[in-house]
């Protein structure tokens, strides 16, 4: 047992996460309780500034179970995905010792030792902009660091995909793609960086906040749905996306707009009109002015991309063109709360460094 067990320490970890958008999309599990993915996925990593987690972590001989408090109001951690993600990291603890507060935490110690998570999102949470992605990420990532916890990113990602699919893609910045792997236990079913954040930083996100409510069906029950009522979702994991990764990781590594747009979209509509989730109308994908963002210049300035809730994630070129369709968004859609549009985001750095 620790050391100074009769003492009333506290030892204590805060770690910030960004969330992270899906330009080609996971959705649909072949495995539910590992959370492993049909097909591979591709993301951008986002501005911590405007959509990231904070999470403290601490243990302490005086804590008796393990706790949890998200945006401030306590939630349970018995789900099986929380206690997956624990269990993971306490396997992989090491001792933990702390000289000026005379506290040693032995390997063997972690199996009994209690924590408590205290977690808050900066934008809003299960509403379609990966609260779960940045959450979980940030989660396992502040524990790994407060247990010792030796394995790299990689092996991370794989414990933070048992939280949430998306999650494993937020312990990288810059793009990252979650490869689907193919062993039953999931050891291959891991994020892996395609280009850090410093690759093309000068792509601009804006994303407008439509609803910050929380959505009607949870991104686990949608895609459970989808996998089992669609016909066509195994054409789009077999056929479709296959060709759409390889298309895109060309895409980023060329820094090609156009193709990156088109891809961009061409997977968000296609998950939409597999989808069953019943995504609020947003006028933005209105055909007109979609053509007049497109045609700025004669080449696609703006990609757009919807993740499983109303909120429109527009991608753009650059800051240029960011400006201009900032414009062009105020002037048709102004901020209005009582026509559900309450803000826009604009992520400045836009790509961010690694988690941590
Ligand atoms: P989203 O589109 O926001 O990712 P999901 O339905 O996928 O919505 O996931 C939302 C769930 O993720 C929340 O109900 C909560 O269980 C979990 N979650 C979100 N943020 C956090 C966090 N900071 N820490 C732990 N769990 C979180
Ligand atoms: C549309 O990762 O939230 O955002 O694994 O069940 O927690 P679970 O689902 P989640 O699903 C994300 C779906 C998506 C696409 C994506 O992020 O790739
Ligand atoms: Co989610």
């Amino acid at each position: 047992m620790a050391a100074e067990s009769g003492k009333n320490w506290v030892l204590t970890v805060t770690a910030q996460t960004p969330t992270n958008i899906a330009v080609i999309k996971y959705w649909g599990k072949r495995d539910e309780d590992l959370i492993l993915p049909i097909n591979d996925s591709i993301s951008v990593t986002l501005d911590p500034d405007h959509l990231c987690t904070t999470t403290s972590v601490a243990v302490s001989p005086a804590f008796i179970h393990d706790r949890m408090w998200l945006n401030g109001k306590e939630v349970s951690l018995s789900g099986g995905r929380y206690q997956n993600c624990l269990r993971e990291l306490r396997s992989r603890a090491s001792d933990v010792e702390d000289e000026q507060k005379g506290i040693k935490i032995t390997k063997k110690d972690w199996e009994k030792m209690h924590v408590h998570i205290v977690s808050y999102n900066n934008f809003p949470t299960a509403a379609g902009l990966a609260s779960s992605a940045a959450g979980l990420a940030c989660l396992v990532f502040s524990l790994a660091k407060l247990m010792n916890v030796r394995d790299d990113h990689s092996r991370l990602s794989a414990i933070a995909r048992q939280g949430s699919g998306s999650a494993c893609r937020s312990l990288y910045g810059g793009f990252v793609k979650w490869i689907m792997g193919k062993e039953e236990n999931g050891s291959d079913s891991i994020a892996v960086q395609l280009a850090d954040e410093k690759h093309w930083d000068d792509l601009v996100i804006i994303i407008a906040v439509v609803s910050s409510r929380q959505k009607e069906t949870s991104s686990t029950s949608g895609m459970k749905d989808t996998v089992e009522t669609s016909m066509l979702i195994e054409h789009r994991a077999k056929e479709v996306v296959p060709k759409r990764i390889i298309q895109m990781e060309e895409a980023i590594k060329n820094r090609d707009f156009p193709a990156f747009a088109r891809l961009t979209c061409a997977d968000t509509i296609c998950v939409l009109l597999i989808d069953l989730i019943k995504i609020k109308a947003f006028t933005f994908q209105d055909n007109q002015l979609r053509r007049k963002m497109e045609s700025f210049q004669g080449t696609p300035q703006v990609a757009y991309t919807f993740d499983a809730g109303p909120n429109a994630v527009l991608i753009s070129h650059n800051r240029k063109a960011a400006a201009l369709l900032l414009q062009r968004l105020l002037f048709y859609f102004p901020p209005n709360p009582d026509a559900d549009l309450n803000s826009y985001v604009i992520g400045d750095k836009t790509i961010l460094k690694d988690a941590g």
